[in-house]
């Protein structure tokens, strides 16, 4: 890899969830791998009064619990802590940001990277603030964190608020799914090999399922969880984000905009919904008490921070699909839960049968699957006819298996550390254009607009199942099956 040129990041909410779970700790990993790195400077920023000394040990405790003891050794972490210190600030005190200016002032032409890990409420008032401290230079950066928006009009303002700062090369939105390291080998296997482009396509493909199931519940985020809902905290962005992928034409190049305008084209193919439409190809759920592994788990209006009346779903599934020559008639089934069976990411491309089956036991038609796996473990299972091992001429279906972790016998970056690095350096590829996010909003308006007005009834499910039997119901209808129940 190469080496990263000297940089300061700024971490607004650097005490929050995300930066002790996922951010710190990635940054404690590129540290650790990356050499020279004397040039790192991170300070966390936050409301609570903490002197250096606090904030460091809350960071230690973060990572000890998020990296592997093997790793975090002391004097790994003695070299990360030295690149690390803090500033209490209120996003929206003019006056705070005054302190943050002293921490920058001889930073020169370092590259600046601006984290906000905050709530998006406040997005406004930290760009302005920074805006007017002078401190945003044509190396900065901004990163900001889903949700961007709960409708086209907010994610509007949102994009204004920050636009007024920032010009559009300098933002960069992050969804985390376009960071893991399955949804570049499918951009990989895509575009690297001539084996799949030809197939690529409603002649050969019958319909494509991605799931993202999860098993935790609203783990302490029920206030957030209980205004946002499944559609918007992962249809608007994660589930849209890897259909772009899977049915995106090939780009020129993996330039940002090669790789952002194709995306783009996929989320203006995406066919609208009429309230009919709504009805028929959405389910929505809400998961009641059950079990996961044998272990009792309450119902959502059980847990803390949730309106016991409340109609927020914990699920969605939908068949979208896309109006153009490559996928006309080809289902793309998107489907999300909390507190399903397992815990599960995964996009299955069913190939179609072969036209004209001369095996006795040619039932299934031959039917090829290619099964790209984000979660739990990251690999692909291309799925073929071969013939039974002995007399006759029995045809089953088997595997061809590749499992990232064994065939590269080495630690697996998590998301956020390769999107850090790439905001260091400046890659906008993995990055949403503001285009992009508003299509996706255009898209689910109808579906938000019809749930309110309960167009769709909600289901319900126990947890630890795989969501409503509507959701079984609605591939069913097509001559589908989901993959666990096939
Ligand atoms: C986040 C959502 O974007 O993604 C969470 O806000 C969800 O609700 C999480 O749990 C899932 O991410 P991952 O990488 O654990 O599948």
């Amino acid at each position: 890899m190469s080496s990263l040129e000297a940089f300061d990041f700024v971490l607004f909410g650097g005490s929050g969830d995300l930066a002790m779970r996922k951010l710190l700790p990635a940054l404690f990993y590129r540290h650790l791998d990356t050499a020279p790195n004397q040039g790192w400077r991170i300070i966390g920023t936050g409301r609570d009064a903490l002197t250096r000394d606090q904030y460091l040990a809350h960071v230690e405790e973060n990572c000890r619990k998020h990296v592997p003891a093997g790793d975090f050794t002391d004097d790994a972490w003695k070299a990360f802590a030295q690149c690390l210190n803090y500033a209490r600030l209120d996003a929206n005190n003019a006056k705070d940001f005054d302190s943050l200016a002293e921490w920058l002032k001889d930073s020169g032409s370092r590259i600046r990277v601006f984290y906000l890990a905050t709530a998006p409420s406040l997005f406004a008032s930290i760009c302005a603030n920074l805006g007017n401290a002078g401190l945003v230079t044509p190396t900065s950066r901004v990163v900001v964190e889903k949700p961007l928006g709960r409708d086209l009009a907010s994610a509007t303002r949102i994009n204004e608020d920050v636009g007024k700062v920032f010009t559009e090369e300098q933002i960069f939105r992050i969804d985390h799914y376009l960071g893991k390291e399955t949804v570049q080998n499918l951009i990989a296997l895509r575009f690297g090999n001539v084996l799949f482009e030809p197939l690529w396509n409603r002649s050969w493909i019958s319909d494509v399922q991605i799931t993202i199931a999860e098993t935790v519940g609203v783990e302490g985020r029920g206030e957030f969880y209980d205004s946002t809902g499944a559609l918007r905290d992962m249809v608007q962005n994660h589930l849209l984000q890897l259909l772009c992928i899977v049915a995106m034409e090939p780009p020129i190049s993996l330039e940002p905009d090669a790789v952002r305008n194709e995306k783009l084209k996929v989320l203006c193919a995406l066919r609208p919904f009429t309230d009919t439409d709504v009805g028929t190809k959405t389910v929505r759920g809400q998961y009641r008490a059950g079990a996961i592994r044998n272990k009792p788990v309450p119902g959502y209006l059980e847990e803390e921070g949730i309106s016991p009346k409340s109609r927020t779903e914990t699920f969605v599934a939908i068949k979208a699909e896309l109006d153009n020559w490559r996928w006309a008639g080809v289902p793309f089934y998107l489907r999300t839960g909390k507190r399903m069976d397992e815990r599960l990411a995964e996009i299955v491309v069913n190939f179609r049968g072969v036209p004209h089956p001369i095996f006795p036991n040619g039932g299934e038609g031959g039917a090829n699957r290619l099964v790209i796996s984000l979660q739990p473990n990251e690999g692909l299972q291309l799925e073929v006819m071969a013939k039974l091992p002995g007399e006759g001429m029995q045809v089953q279906r088997i595997s061809l298996d590749v499992a990232f972790a064994k065939t590269y016998q080495m630690r697996q970056w998590d998301a956020y550390e390769r999107l850090i690095m790439d905001v260091i350096r400046g890659k906008l590829t993995l990055f949403m254009r503001r285009d992009e996010l508003d299509a996706a909003w255009i898209w689910l308006e109808p579906i938000m607009s019809a749930w309110d007005r309960h167009v769709t009834p909600m289901k319900f499910y126990p947890s630890g199942t795989w969501g409503p039997t509507a959701a079984s119901a609605l591939v069913m209808r097509e001559g589908h099956a989901w993959h666990e129940e096939m």
